[in-house]
């Protein structure tokens, strides 16, 4: 049962029972409009209470059921929200939790509503691309005004109940149990007549033309890439230019327009994507967790502070260790600063600067860390530091305490295999800046324990990351796929673009940042040490060696003011230089290619299509457990653009059959025998491309 009805009293009240959210399916809907049937026929009942089991009232249309005939079945969510309103007795919305999106609409198809304090009133449509659908953008700026409805239908965020508890959405704020304060409630408005209905309610905003110009302009700026925002723009304004009924009929065009586009299937395919990475398929969701209330961090650079300000940030008090008092003093001092900036900048209060600041001690005595519950080592990259420090750390931790490493290449197994406990030995590969992005790569060992793991990703919502397990491998998911976008980048360079083509044409696809100007914010020699040992771990990978001049010439990007671009000090502005073109032009002359004019789509379509061939072997090999959980690497740690969904994502929309005819094409032309096997498609997607199938 997806409803119940209790009758007492003559009330009767309507539960939906839908976990975990109360989402409309085309079951709960049906629920609904049983209780509705049951309630209007019992002469015995004199008012109706509609609420939700649970934490939340309803959040909103089944998502799931987008796009599938479940969605358009009846009763709609429209048809049972227009017998609610049209009912002939009273239906009151007890708000007893989340109420979003068609949870706030079939809540404002309710002759009155009351609500308890603290719950998460929003219409989030917008950020899965879509708009209300169901009378939301018509009947919510006739109770809160036309300026905060738009303002909620534009950014989707969430307003606590009692902030909107003068506006005219809510009839009474009721303490305690909301069901029985509804109760008493409908007792008192159980015989009134006419029943008030919103779409009643007449908008008088005169200045109206003014106003959403003004609104379309500042949306317009930000919405970008994304149809969805004026979209709603344009609904709004229909609240308040049109008659209801036709307001309605355009706010369901829009709606239906918006839910086939590729940009709000790639927001709903991220929406889920977050949440399914959480979920290790081997590993039960009641596996016991560790308890996570003290943490250490090994070494104060670059990585090492900005993982201890997430442990801060998330009220966890953490020591930083290194052996030098000096290197200590340098990295406590970068920490303090990045703290300071975000208070001068008013995003921090003084009160929060104070806690962060305080929960983050430094200490040279391994003495002072031993009874931490979590350590994450972040020293130099070289196996022979990372086995001096594990296992020291084998012998002074606690037992229990999870051991992680961030380290970006090497082998977790291995390091592992330095203690006497691999069980409790796990990489977490946080990306640069720590403290910012939202990309936590959590590495799984061959004997990395089930409750670490469980603990760790678990921890990572703490530190309001995105955690994407990840096998052992060079590079896990995202470096490993890097790679091969970073060698067809390379290969470009010879065949006849510049830099400045290649970044543009990615960044109009949409990405943050082109790969010329990421080399240069990340440090081109990074990439030069790699290519070093793999010219003799593997010899027979084929790369440009453009990027190895440009290292020669001492570029090595914005630390030393100049890379594939010059940088002006203190502006991170890329301007092309002549003698870095010049070398280019000069490494095709050297490898006898005749440079030619590349199209803006060839450049998109090799370097995207580099990333989704290797990400289809890493899921061949386990290495990621679901095609989603690469794109969510994606989207989260390496700027790729959220209105495609992902690489996988990506290729599933392009369609699988037409990525390997592209990449069969880039094997035949003058240079794709260059690139080794770069376009012999991975066994998977070859197998799916055959049988029409997708990744998702
Ligand atoms: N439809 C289907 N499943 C939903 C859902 C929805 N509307 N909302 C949440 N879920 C699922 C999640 O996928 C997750 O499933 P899982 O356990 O299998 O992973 C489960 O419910 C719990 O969700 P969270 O992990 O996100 O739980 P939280 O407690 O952290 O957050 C929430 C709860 C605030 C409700 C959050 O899930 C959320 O923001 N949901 C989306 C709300 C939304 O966008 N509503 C609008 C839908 S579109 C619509 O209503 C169209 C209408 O205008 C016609
Ligand atoms: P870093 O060079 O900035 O910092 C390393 C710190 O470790 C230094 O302060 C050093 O004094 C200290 N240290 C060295 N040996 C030590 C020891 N035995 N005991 C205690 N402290 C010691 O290096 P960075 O960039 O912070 O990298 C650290 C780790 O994070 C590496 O494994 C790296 O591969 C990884 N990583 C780096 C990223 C980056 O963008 N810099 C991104 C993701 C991972």
């Amino acid at each position: 049962m997806t409803a119940t009805i209790q009758v007492k009293d003559g009330i009767a009240v309507i539960t939906v029972d839908k976990p975990p959210v109360n989402s409309m399916s085309l079951a709960a809907r049906q629920g609904i409009v049983a209780g509705m049937e049951q309630a209007l026929a019992d002469a015995s009942v004199k008012a109706i209470v509609l609420t939700g089991k649970g934490k939340s009232f309803c959040a909103g249309a089944e998502i799931k059921e987008f796009n599938t005939p479940a969605a358009f079945a009846e009763p709609s969510l429209a048809t049972v929200i227009e017998m609610i309103e049209n009912a002939s007795k009273p239906v009151v919305a007890a708000i007893n939790g989340t109420t979003m999106g068609g949870g706030l609409e079939l809540a404002l198809g309710c002759h009155y509503r009351v609500a308890v304090a603290g719950a998460q009133i929003a219409l989030p449509e917008v950020k899965l691309g879509i708009l209300p659908g169901a009378g939301g953008t018509q009947r919510l700026p006739r109770v809160v005004g036309v300026e905060l409805a738009l303002n909620m239908i534009v950014s989707g965020t969430p307003i606590p109940s009692e902030k909107l508890a003068k506006t005219a959405l809510f009839n009474k704020m009721v303490e305690g149990d909301v069901v029985e304060g509804a109760i008493a409630f409908a007792k008192t408005i159980a015989d009134t007549k006419p029943l008030p209905k919103i779409r009643d309610i007449r908008i008088d905003f005169p200045l109206y033309e003014g106003f959403f110009s003004f609104a379309r302009n500042t949306v317009r700026a930000v919405a970008k890439n994304y149809p969805a925002p004026l979209k709603c723009v344009d609904c709004v304004e229909a609240a308040v230019t049109k008659r209801f009924d036709d307001g309605i009929a355009f706010e369901r065009a829009a709606f239906l327009e918006l839910v086939t586009s590729p940009e709000s299937k790639a927001l709903r395919h991220a929406f889920f994507g977050e949440r399914a990475a959480s979920k290790i398929p081997d590993v039960p969701e009641d596996t016991p967790i560790r308890a996570i209330k003290s943490a250490a961090v090994i070494g104060a650079g670059t990585m090492g502070g900005g993982i201890a300000m997430n442990f801060a940030n998330a009220g966890i008090p953490v020591k930083i260790l290194e052996l030098k008092q000096e290197a200590l003093d340098k990295g406590l001092a970068t920490v303090r600063k990045n703290y300071e900036n975000t208070l001068k900048k008013g995003k921090l209060t003084q009160e929060k600067f104070d806690e962060r600041v305080g929960l983050i001690t430094g200490t040279t005595s391994y003495d002072d860390i031993k009874d931490a519950d979590i350590v994450v080592e972040a020293v130099f990259e070289e196996m022979g530091v990372k086995e001096t420090v594990f296992k020291k750390l084998d012998e002074v931790m606690k037992p229990g305490a999870i051991l992680a490493s961030n380290t970006s290449t090497l082998d977790v197994d291995q390091i592992a295999d330095f203690t006497k406990r691999p069980q409790d030995v796990i990489g977490t590969h946080f990306f640069s800046p720590a403290n910012v992005m939202k990309l936590l790569e959590i590495v799984r060992g061959k004997k990395t324990g089930k409750d670490v793991l469980a603990t760790t990703m678990g921890l990572s919502k703490k530190l309001k990351k995105t955690g994407v397990v990840s096998g052992v491998c060079d590079g896990f998911i995202g470096n490993r796929m890097i790679e091969q976008y970073s060698r067809q980048a390379g290969f470009l360079l010879e065949e006849g673009a510049l830099p400045e083509q290649v970044d543009k044409a990615v960044e109009k696809f949409g990405f943050a940042m082109g790969p010329f100007r990421m080399g240069d914010l990340a440090g081109n020699d990074i990439g030069w040490a790699i290519r070093k040992r793999r010219y003799v771990e593997k010899p027979n990978m084929t790369y440009s060696q453009t990027a190895d001049r440009l290292c020669e010439m001492g570029r090595y990007g914005q630390k030393t003011g100049a890379g594939w671009y010059d940088y002006k000090p203190g502006n991170r502005a890329a301007i092309p230089n002549q003698q870095v073109n010049d070398m280019i032009v000069a490494e095709s002359k050297r490898l006898g290619i005749e440079r030619r004019k590349i199209t803006d789509e060839e450049i998109v379509q090799r370097l995207v299509f580099a990333l989704v061939n290797e990400g289809a072997q890493i899921l061949d090999e386990g290495i990621a457990a679901r095609a989603s959980d690469i794109d969510m690497v994606y989207l989260t740690g390496y700027g790729f653009p959220l209105y495609r969904g992902g690489p996988m994502c990506y290729a599933d929309t392009f369609g699988l059959q037409k990525v390997v005819m592209r990449m069969e094409q880039f094997g035949k032309a003058r240079d794709g025998a260059r690139q080794g096997k770069s376009w012999v498609p991975a066994p998977l997607l070859a197998k799916l491309a055959a049988e029409g199938k997708t990744f998702s």
